[in-house]
């Protein structure tokens, strides 16, 4: 199979293009990223000289290019998770998230339709999306595949747009397809603007720990691992025009997350207990603020037999260790863009 990987340079795309390239040696697998500020080569390393890896630069909204490019290689499968993917970003600018995450996801479709529209034998487009999309959920209640979408943010919206033409590819043009909305990841090469690696990277540098509103809001985490092992399943597995809901069945109040995660930054620093607390900071609250995402993945689990693999006490230390260990990969993508961002959106 030739298999495009889209955003493979990025946190979870990286983890995915190292799970595919190295259990499918007769695989041929394509890396196609803009290298945004949020790509980063250093995170496929590791794999960059394996025979049956290659890498592109290129921007998914340039219809000329994706075209030479499907022209070239003919792939087999799509799996595409490129995209801008910060809510607070998307905040300040909604119209970069349209443009790449509807535009491009609408020409990758397109270039798809163009190259198998007479013969979808053996073909698939995987969409791989976010739990966002379905909105906000109260204090009780899960998301399941059957929750009416209801986005809340630009980012969300965004990536509810993409899902729609995913779905209408498939129902018009009899386009293989399959999508999962995945819950908040977390682990290994985790761009330090989201919760958990911001705050990681704020407790080494004794920076404040910027908590929004009263901290009570709920996310369910997974470990980035686990996703990558869903996608394979789902790529390989997933029944044709279905949508699979991916989540770790973990759900954590913010404010509750950062209080663990101080605990354990104490203990790896060998920082007296409570000191790394000492530095949260309530901060005015997010726009439209999601209060609660919880997935309910049993799906996935009924028919694929997927679960998550490690806990997460286990998903968090590895992480912790990893970004411990690779403070280099932390300053560099720290340095330039990311201080003019933090900056403006911080203080
Ligand atoms: P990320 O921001 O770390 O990586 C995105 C990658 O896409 C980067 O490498 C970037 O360079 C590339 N990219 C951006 N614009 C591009 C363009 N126009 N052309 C080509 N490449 C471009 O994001 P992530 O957290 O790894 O998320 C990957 C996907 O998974 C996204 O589609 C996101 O919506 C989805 N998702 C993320 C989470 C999460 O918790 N992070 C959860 C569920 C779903
Ligand atoms: P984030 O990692 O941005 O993921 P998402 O918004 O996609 O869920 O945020 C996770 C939660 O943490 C969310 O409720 C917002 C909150 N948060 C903070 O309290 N402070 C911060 O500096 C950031 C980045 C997030």
């Amino acid at each position: 199979m030739k298999i495009l990987i889209t955003g493979g340079a990025g946190f979870i795309g990286s983890h995915v293009v190292r799970l595919f390239v190295k259990k499918y040696p007769n695989y041929q697998i394509v890396n196609l990223d803009a290298l945004t500020y949020a790509g980063n080569l250093e995170n496929v390393k590791d794999i960059e000289d394996q025979n049956n890896y290659s890498f592109v630069k290129g921007d998914i909204t340039d219809e000329d290019f994706v075209n030479s490019l499907f022209q070239k290689y003919q792939f087999d499968g799509v799996i595409h998770l490129a995209a801008e993917s910060h809510v607070d970003r998307s905040i300040k600018d909604p119209f970069s998230f349209a443009r790449t995450n509807i535009i491009g996801t609408m020409v990758l479709l397109n270039e798809f339709k163009e190259l198998w529209k007479d013969n979808w034998e053996g073909k698939r487009f995987y969409h791989v999306s976010t739990d966002e999309v379905y909105g906000s959920l109260g204090e009780s209640g899960f998301f399941l595949e059957t929750t009416p979408y209801s986005p809340n943010s630009p980012y969300s919206a965004s990536k509810a747009s993409s899902d729609h033409f995913v779905r209408a590819y498939g129902e018009t043009y009899g386009m293989p397809f399959t999508i999962s909305n995945c819950s908040n990841n977390y682990g290994p090469n985790h761009f330090p603007e989201k919760l958990i690696p911001l705050f990681i990277n704020n407790i080494i540098n004794k920076k404040p720990l910027p908590v929004y509103g009263d901290g009570n809001y709920t996310r369910d985490w997974l470990y980035v691992i686990d996703h990558a092992r869903a996608i394979d399943l789902i790529f390989h597995k997933g029944r044709n025009m279905e949508t699979y809901n991916v989540g770790g069945f973990n759900e954590w109040k913010n404010i509750d997350l950062v209080k663990l995660l101080c605990g354990l930054m104490d203990v790896k620093l060998g920082r007296n207990n409570g000191e790394s607390e000492k530095l949260i900071t309530y901060v005015k609250d997010r726009p439209g603020h999601d209060l609660r995402y919880a997935i309910d993945a049993s799906k996935l689990n009924e028919e694929l037999g997927w679960r998550p693999s490690v806990t997460f006490e286990e998903g968090l230390s590895k992480t912790i260790e990893w970004y411990s260990e690779n403070q280099e990969w932390l300053s560099q993508v720290t340095s330039g863009a990311y201080q003019k961002y933090y900056q403006e959106h911080y203080q």
